[in-house]
């Protein structure tokens, strides 16, 4: 099932809060916390186990994993999204990650059919179609073409496509989570283009994935040679899986679906290949029932993820800290804003960390709540101007119909007590 269907299939809100993924379920327990902690307090005056007998050696864990405190740290799915789990979407966590890099375990999938496992030593890489010379490529083959590092994020086009026509999904991991943002390291695409030698009609170029749905879609080729990759690795180590091992496209600041995982074969053609993704999928239908298509770049987009439905205040008034991240398929984030009265008034955040253009860009704004109900917000502007729009203002040139590039500005209601929900004004 793709992404359109999958949202079109979705159960009534009524049904979701039902099944429990409610971040108001995790908030009773929690909101008892945030006092003064007494005196004699025995964590402190007591010798803990840790304190007292030596841990595992260095041998018990060859490949390191996360402190057992941590398991509830984990993509999750929307059962009732999609009727199978082989084409299907598991979220990113994002209410739970810092800083800019999404680490590799928790990066979103999206996958049509299921994962491959691909032994490098089988995989190949061919380019075919009006080159001056077809050419087969290995693993080793793709290794000596100079190297780049680079940080992106990959965003899939249905990214908060649940929430067009109003607040749907209860937690920045389901409305925000289709995104993640790693360092890639692999090689450019023009270098092997370059190799096979476009021939002069060559305008655009079509990636090919070796899983058994064989995602295709064109790509133009000044995109192809502009910063195009093909990549191996992930935040320094091979890809995972999951995300496309042993090589993956990325195609910087474009829609996911482009991103062609487990990439086999690139053919150079003269025209657009209007392959079942770029046609009947990944087009937004207009009000006037016409459909806009090839609409690759992710424009610019913020969302609070702490507080946030899944992340409640649990300290009570005073000092409160807002966490978020921004971003835009146009380059780097010039300024992002936030509203706690629900867009009336803005107050500029404080971007920290790297600025890179095309990656994730992590916010923060302190404030003192004063314990009374808040609407959060925030709104990204981008390097080339751009404001991330309202709700309205999206829908007010796109209309109703659509699902896939959502970048509306996002509210978070906070309750007296702290609990957070997803609503919305526009
Ligand atoms: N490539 C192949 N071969 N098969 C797929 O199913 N899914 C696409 C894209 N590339 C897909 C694919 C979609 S819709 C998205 S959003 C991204 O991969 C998701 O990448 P990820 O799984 O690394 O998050
Ligand atoms: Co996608």
């Amino acid at each position: 099932m793709d992404d359109l269907k999958a949202a079109a299939t979705a159960a009534t809100r009524r049904g979701f809060l039902k099944t429990g993924l409610l971040g108001g379920a995790a908030l009773a327990g929690s909101l008892a916390s945030g006092r003064a902690m007494a005196e004699g307090d025995p964590v402190i005056t007591e010798i803990q186990d840790w304190n007292r007998y030596p841990g595992d050696g260095v041998d018990a864990r060859p490949y390191g994993q996360p402190s057992q405190f941590e398991s509830h740290v984990v993509r999750k799915n929307v059962p009732w999204l999609t009727s199978d789990t082989i084409s299907s979407i598991n979220f990113t966590p994002l209410h739970e990650l810092e800083g800019i890099i999404t680490p590799n375990g928790l990066c979103f999938e999206r996958h049509h059919a299921g994962i491959a496992e691909i032994d490098p030593a089988n995989h190949r890489l061919m380019i075919n179609g009006l080159v001056d010379k077809p050419l087969v490529f290995t693993m080793a083959d793709l290794k000596r073409f100079p190297r780049e590092n680079r940080v992106y994020f990959l965003e899939c086009a249905a990214n908060t496509g649940m929430e067009w026509r109003g607040s749907q999904l209860n937690g920045c991991q389901y409305t925000h989570g289709m995104i993640h943002c790693v360092m890639y390291t692999g090689v450019r695409l023009k270098h092997i283009l370059e190799e096979a030698g476009v021939k002069a009609a060559g305008s655009w170029v079509l990636a090919e994935g070796a899983d058994a749905s064989a995602m295709t879609r064109s790509i133009p080729m000044e995109k192809a040679l502009d910063d195009c990759m093909v990549a191996f690795a992930m935040n320094g180590e091979a890809l995972r899986p999951e995300q496309g091992y042993p090589i993956r496209l990325v195609v910087p600041g474009w829609e996911g679906n482009m991103w062609v995982k487990w990439l086999r074969r690139l053919e150079v053609g003269d025209q657009p290949w209007q392959q079942r993704e770029e046609t009947s999928k990944y087009t937004d239908l207009l009000a006037n029932g016409k459909a806009r298509r090839f609409t690759w770049k992710m424009d610019v987009k913020s969302v609070i993820t702490s507080p946030s439905p899944q992340v409640p205040i649990v300290h009570g008034k005073g000092r409160t800290l807002v966490s978020g991240l921004a971003w835009s398929g146009s380059g780097t984030i010039k300024r992002v804003d936030v509203s706690i009265d629900g867009g009336r008034n803005w107050h500029a955040a404080r971007i920290d960390g790297p600025s890179l253009p095309m990656a994730l860009h992590r916010f923060y704004y302190e404030f003192d709540w004063d314990g009374s109900e808040i609407f959060l917000q925030s709104r990204a502007i981008d390097e080339s101007g751009f404001v991330q729009p309202t709700k309205d203002q999206l829908r007010a040139v796109r209309g109703e119909n659509s699902i896939y590039h959502n970048n509306g500005i996002q509210t978070w209601h906070v309750n007296k007590d702290g609990g957070v929900e997803n609503v919305e004004i526009s």
